[in-house]
């Protein structure tokens, strides 16, 4: 486990001021011709930060006593000339060959035992001391040579750690599991306890038998694979981290990222999170997915809370096209505007790009780029420059926090463990849970952070836990003082069935929460097609799939029963009183209008209220400032809609004074930012 450092070393990088805007440059794919065109038409589009050197280790150390910065040199003298901030890379996020053909062993194995080769990227196992090593001496070059340097602002350490290789199965990896393991459990005997190995003759007498989870013939044990998902999160985080020590040493003024990727399991983002100065990440939302959009507002408020609120930085998203897709649709222009903006909504302070210039060949080469390969003259770069002074016009907003009142819980522990073999089914999935849940909180424009469930919640009135599976007692006791407190909690299905270590606990489920609920439940009835009716206590009635705890009441009341099926009359939802507040408990998973529903019934009971009252499709988000506030309406509706402004203010993208009287006209797409004078929060 690896220690963390301490917050408050959180930062923005002094420059650029106003919003970051700009992308990946990768300089060394073009010949030097070419970079004074680059950085003169990034001025013409108000580029002011731009990654450099992501993929660049082959050029800086082209054998391994060989070094050539003078390229580096020379692209970063022309950038701090023109103005132009750089968020420098240190360019370890793909080895050359030369070092995995010296190092076989630092290549990943996957579960079937097979060594993946080089050719690609991020071909490296986690845990290899050769590449962590290598690693080091790079990063210490780079910041040996760099650390004054008048264009670098900030560092990017790695790329996307986990994208392509979350875990590595080699022998290296299993005695670096085998430490691990050592430090979390101490004994042997604990270990066995903990992974109760007494099932099907697993007991280990050595810790030489401990192996990492690699291809079985039958379902492996989930604590085994628990323990696993925490350590190859650690090894990955160790990479960081031995990147980030020489940096903090070096040039303790120049904050320190690395670009997380949405919402996944590969890492347990909320434990890195602290070792960030600000948190960054890629988003490549499906232009042609409309579901997409919800997807990316809870990353956007993901990043954001991963911050403690403060601003992050949206590191690579796509112009138009992404090239990974099966089939990879363009972005409307309007589309990579509204897409943008909704972020800086959310919290950004940064829109950056996947990459400035496209590739001449190589896997990447079809990828939308800022400066299409047509030049100056496509409706790409007109979108590049319109956007790029657009955000010129919103540097005000840098810095301003967007106030939530409600929080939604993701946690990295109960998603290994649900997502793991021998459930009464396997469709209730935990993304499809958070999803699911999130959803009609974005469509109704509920303000929510994203935290964990041993977090502090008091600043919330609402908190909804769309699944807590896995729960440590010191969450359990936590969620228990948040509703004493006069807090709403809201509990998805199939919670409080392990502890920290897979146990189950005696005594009926949801173990730790069962006081805190009122309910328990001794089976779980799976509904395994379609779909069964839940009728309300106010009359209304809903659809329930894929799953249902058997409720009995312990002191809780029911809200709503089953209409049909199996468990016709019993409980499908509950709340319960508990101090000043109240738990209710969702035993099923409803379908999308009846969770509306719900929530909408949990958010008025908690005094809790959407940004503002705004028509279907349209999208609001607030950000408070010191001396004023700004609301970002986006329209992501096919078709046009209107709104009232809440109050006399100036539209930020037109330069319009608004009233009351005089409504908002957005088209599909459209954006409108009203800057009004400062409310209470
Ligand atoms: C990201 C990656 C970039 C680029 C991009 C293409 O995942 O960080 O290097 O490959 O995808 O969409």
């Amino acid at each position: 486990m690896t220690t963390r450092p301490r917050p408050g070393r959180r930062r923005w990088p002094a420059r650029p001021d106003g919003i970051a805007f700009g992308s990946d440059y990768n300089p060394e794919q073009w010949p030097e011709t070419t970079w004074l065109e680059d950085v003169r038409l990034m001025g013409e589009a108000g580029v002011n930060l731009v990654t450099v050197g992501v993929f660049a280790w082959a050029r800086l150390q082209p054998r391994p006593d060989t070094w050539d910065f003078g390229w580096l040199d020379r692209v970063l003298d022309l950038l701090a000339s023109n103005d132009i901030a750089v968020d420098l890379a240190t360019a370890t996020a793909s080895p050359p060959p030369w070092f995995s053909l010296l190092h076989p062993e630092s290549l990943p194995v996957n579960a079937g035992g097979t060594r993946l080769g080089i050719g690609s990227r991020q071909h490296i196992c986690p845990s290899s001391p050769a590449f962590r090593d290598a690693a080091a001496v790079l990063v210490e070059q780079l910041a040996t040579r760099y650390r004054t340097h008048p264009a670098v602002v900030m560092w990017h350490i790695g790329n996307e750690y986990g994208d392509h290789v979350q875990q590595c199965f080699c022998d290296v990896s299993a005695a670096d599991f085998r430490a691990w393991l050592r430090r979390r459990h101490l004994t042997l005997d604990a270990l066995n306890e903990a992974w109760t190995t007494d099932v099907w003759s697993g007991r280990l007498g050595d810790w030489a038998e401990v192996m990492p989870p690699r291809e079985a013939p039958a379902p492996l044990n989930p604590a085994l694979l628990v323990d696993w998902r925490r350590f190859s999160s650690d090894a990955l985080l160790a990479c960081y981290e031995n990147e980030r020590a020489i940096l903090a040493r070096m040039t303790p003024d120049l904050p320190v990222t690395t670009n997380f990727m949405r919402l996944n399991d590969g890492i347990d983002h909320r434990s890195w999170a602290a070792s960030l100065d600000l948190v960054s990440v890629d988003l490549y939302p499906d232009p042609a997915d409309p579901a997409s959009i919800a997807e990316a507002a809870l990353n956007h408020d993901l990043m954001r809370s991963l911050g403690d609120g403060r601003p992050w930085l949206l590191m690579e998203q796509a112009r138009s096209a992404v090239d990974w897709r099966p089939v990879n649709m363009p972005k409307r222009p309007e589309q990579m505007r509204a897409l943008s903006l909704a972020a800086v909504g959310r919290g950004a302070d940064g829109i950056m790009f996947f990459q400035w210039r496209g590739s001449r060949g190589g896997p990447e080469a079809f990828h939308s780029v800022l400066l299409p390969v047509g030049g100056t003259a496509t409706r790409g770069w007109r979108a590049t420059v319109a956007l790029g002074g657009e955000l010129r016009l919103l540097a005000e907003v840098t810095g301003s926090r967007v106030p939530a009142e409600a929080a939604l819980i993701v946690d990295w522990e109960s998603w290994w463990a649900l997502d793991t073999v021998g459930h009464p089914s396997d469709r209730l999935r935990y993304r499809d849970q958070v999803l699911g849940w999130y959803r009609p909180l974005h469509a109704a424009n509920l303000a929510v952070d994203i935290r964990g469930p041993g977090e502090d919640l008091s600043a919330y009135r609402l908190v909804v836990a769309p699944n807590l599976f896995l729960v440590d007692p010191g969450a359990a006791r936590g969620l228990g003082r948040f509703v004493e407190d006069g807090g709403v909690l809201v509990v998805g299905p199939y919670s409080g069935v392990v502890d920290p270590d897979h146990h189950v606990r005696d005594g009926h489920y949801p173990g730790l929460l069962r006081d805190l609920i009122g309910v328990h439940w001794e089976e779980v009835w799976p509904i395994q097609d379609g779909d069964v009716g839940v009728r309300f206590a106010s009359g209304r009635t809903a659809r329930a799939r894929i799953w249902r705890d058997a409720l009995d009441l312990d002191g809780a009341t029911a809200v709503a029963s089953y209409a049909d099926g199996e468990l016709e009359g019993w409980p499908a939802i509950t709340r319960h009183a508990v101090g000043r507040g109240e738990a209710w408990y969702l035993g099923c998973v409803l379908d999308e209008i009846g969770m509306a529903g719900l929530l909408e019934d949990v958010w008025r009971t908690a005094g809790v209220a959407p940004v503002a009252e705004v028509p279907p499709g349209v999208e609001v988000s607030r950000r408070v400032g010191d001396a004023a506030e700004y609301l970002f309406f986006v329209n992501h509706a096919t078709s046009e809609r209107t709104i009232s402004p809440p109050g006399p203010g100036l539209e930020m993208l037109t330069g319009t004074r608004v009233g009351r009287e005089v409504d908002l006209h957005l088209p599909s797409s459209g954006v409108a930012i009203l800057r009004l004078p400062r409310r209470p929060v």
